[in-house]
């Protein structure tokens, strides 16, 4: 019986067990301190699930890569925090809150190098393809947070732009990883492009339920602030759904709550809250979501057919289709 890769604790393990060493001392800690939060692992496990699936047997250099991925992801949520004037990730205080931003600053910086070193330092023969795999996603990341941070000074905003900026700051994460995998046990570009489908398909539902739980989840679940894209002002699927579909006064009143300064926010997330609803915007992000999610178990039966993996893929998707968190 192969080892369940979505219940098992060995990323885990791997990643208390190789923290960041060096001086100054704040600065490791802070970048151990995010790492160590917690979180869902979705990527790491993406990656050693395309790894298992594909054929590979060398799990320690697999968890170096998936140890890689996950140190992406958190140089991205250290600075993405700074620029989201986030003050709570994963139920505890962001690094900038926590230390400072120059901290934050130089520990994203320096997770991001991190990652680097430790895709280069595997003994994959093609660590060379896989490290352009990574650094061709890193470069499009920022693209895609530059333009979530351009959204806001838009005059016009189509779904279209959404879909763009959310495929480029979230959805290639996870496809790169399931493709990183894939390549890493021996398949070509080529073949491990449904990899990447599938990763990226999931990424983009992945994307649209944080932005539902965004609005709508508890502090308590979700370990952010309770309503943070509200405050912010961002023009998430259910801002620009709600625009095109609520009627000329009800558009200027719901103008009027997001878009003007507000001192009281609780009001204005309830407020903001009901509009969503009563446009059904919530309801068509779940219809959105539903699709990418088809389209990501087409390329699940393409890249599994009769693998003993699929039942643990499918238990990841089901996870995470159906989060509060
Ligand atoms: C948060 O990602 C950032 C997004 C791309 C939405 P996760 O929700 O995967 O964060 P953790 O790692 O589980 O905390
Ligand atoms: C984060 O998107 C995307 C990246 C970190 C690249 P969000 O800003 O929606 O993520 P959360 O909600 O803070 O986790
Ligand atoms: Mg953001
Ligand atoms: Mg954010
Ligand atoms: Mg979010």
């Amino acid at each position: 019986m192969a080892e369940n890769i979505v219940t098992s604790d060995s990323f885990e393990h791997f990643l208390v067990t190789h923290p960041f060493k060096g001086k100054p001392e704040n600065l490791y800690n802070s970048m151990n301190y995010i790492m160590q939060l917690g979180g869902k692992r979705m990527r790491p496990k993406f990656l050693m699930l395309a790894y298992k699936n594909a054929g590979g047997a060398q799990d320690n250099q697999a968890l170096q890569l998936a140890l890689a991925i996950e140190t992406f992801h958190n140089f991205s949520l250290v600075h993405d925090d700074i620029m989201d004037k986030a003050p709570i990730r994963r139920g505890k205080k962001t690094v900038h809150e926590e230390w400072n931003i120059p901290t934050a600053i130089l520990a994203g910086d320096n997770l991001l190098i991190k990652c680097f070193e430790l895709i280069l330092s595997t003994d994959f023969n093609n660590r060379i393809d896989l490290l352009n795999e990574f650094t061709r996603m890193s470069s499009l990341v920022c693209d895609g947070q530059q333009m979530d941070m351009n959204l806001p000074l838009m005059e016009f905003i189509e779904e279209a732009d959404y879909l763009k900026m959310i495929e480029l700051k979230t959805a290639i994460l996870p496809a790169c990883a399931l493709k990183m995998g894939a390549m890493a046990a021996g398949l070509s570009e080529v073949e491990a492009q449904v990899y990447y489908d599938f990763g990226l398909n999931i990424g983009m539902a992945f994307q649209l339920q944080d932005d539902y739980l965004d609005a709508f989840g508890l502090e308590e679940e979700i370990g952010k602030q309770e309503g943070g894209d509200i405050i912010e002002n961002k023009r998430t699927i259910l801002y620009i759904h709600a625009l095109h579909h609520l009627d000329m006064i009800q558009k200027r009143e719901f103008l009027n709550w997001f878009e003007q300064p507000v001192h009281d926010l609780k009001l204005k997330i309830e407020k903001v809250r009901e509009f969503f609803k009563s446009s059904g915007s919530d309801q068509y992000l779940a219809e959105l979501k539903s699709s990418y999610e088809t389209k990501a178990l087409a390329c699940l039966d393409t890249m599994c057919k009769d693998s003993e993996y699929k039942q643990q893929f499918l238990q990841l998707f089901d996870f995470l289709s159906a989060r509060s968190k």
